[in-house]
C-alpha cells in the first residue's frame, strides 16, 4: 500500500484512530481470522470453544434461524408473516430454540462465565428460558407465543451484551442498561 503523506497528515487531524496505525506495517495476506480457533479437547466438564466462538457458532446462527422463522417484516410483497408453515420449518425452531436454551448453560461453565456472582448467570438464565420458551412455542406452533419467544430471545442478548461487551468511552450510545430494563418492567 503506498500512502501519501498529506492523506495521512489529514487522517491524523480528524484522529481516526482505525487508520492511525499504517496497515503496511502488518503482512498484507493476513486477514483477521475469521474462522474458529479449534481448540485441544478440555478436561472432562470444561469448556472448549471461547465465548466468541460460542456466539458465531451456536448462539447466533441459532438465534438468526428462530428469528427468521417469527414475527412480520414488511417486504416487497407486503407484511411477510415469518410464522413456520409447514413442519420441516417449526422443526429448525425447535431445534434453533433449543440451541438457545442450552446455550445459556454453557455460558455458565467455568472459563465462560465472566463474572460467577455478578449479573451474568442472571442473563445466561434469562437466555435459558427464552429457548425453553421457545421451545414450547414451537411445538404448540403457536404464531404469537414464536413472537413472544423471539422477543425475549432478543432481551437476554440485548441485556448482556449491554452489560459485558464494552463500548468505547466516546460511543454515542449512552444509555444504562439497568436502567433501560426497569423502565421496560414498569412499563
Ligand atoms: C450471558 C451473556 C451473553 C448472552 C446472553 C449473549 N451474549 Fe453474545 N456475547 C457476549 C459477550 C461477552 C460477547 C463478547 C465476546 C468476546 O468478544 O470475547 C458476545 C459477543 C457476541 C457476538 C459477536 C461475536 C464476534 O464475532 O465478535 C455476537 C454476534 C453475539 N454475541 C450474539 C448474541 C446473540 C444473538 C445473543 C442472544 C440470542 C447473545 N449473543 C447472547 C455475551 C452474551
Amino acid at each position: 500500500m503506498r500512502h501519501l503523506p498529506f492523506a495521512i497528515a489529514a487522517v491524523a487531524a480528524l484522529s481516526l484512530p482505525a487508520l492511525a496505525q499504517p496497515q503496511a506495517a502488518k503482512p498484507a495476506a493476513a486477514p483477521a481470522a475469521k474462522a474458529a480457533a479449534i481448540p485441544p479437547i478440555a478436561a472432562p466438564g470444561r469448556s472448549l470453544l471461547s465465548t466468541k466462538d460460542v456466539m458465531r457458532h451456536i448462539v447466533n446462527p441459532a438465534a438468526e434461524a428462530f428469528w427468521a422463522r417469527s414475527g412480520v417484516v414488511d417486504d416487497e410483497k407486503g407484511a411477510n408473516d415469518r410464522t413456520p408453515a409447514d413442519d420441516a420449518n417449526w422443526a429448525i425452531s425447535l431445534d434453533s430454540a433449543a440451541q438457545l436454551a442450552e446455550a445459556g448453560n454453557l455460558l455458565q461453565m467455568e472459563g465462560r462465565a465472566r463474572d460467577p456472582d455478578g449479573p451474568w448467570m442472571k442473563y445466561a438464565v434469562q437466555l435459558t428460558k427464552a429457548g425453553l420458551a421457545g421451545m414450547a412455542a414451537a411445538q404448540a406452533k403457536d404464531h404469537d407465543k414464536t413472537f413472544d419467544a423471539g422477543s425475549a430471545i432478543y432481551d437476554a442478548c440485548y441485556a448482556c451484551h449491554g452489560k459485558y461487551i464494552p463500548r468505547p468511552k466516546d460511543s454515542l450510545y449512552k444509555h444504562d442498561i439497568d436502567k433501560d430494563l426497569e423502565a421496560a418492567k414498569k412499563k
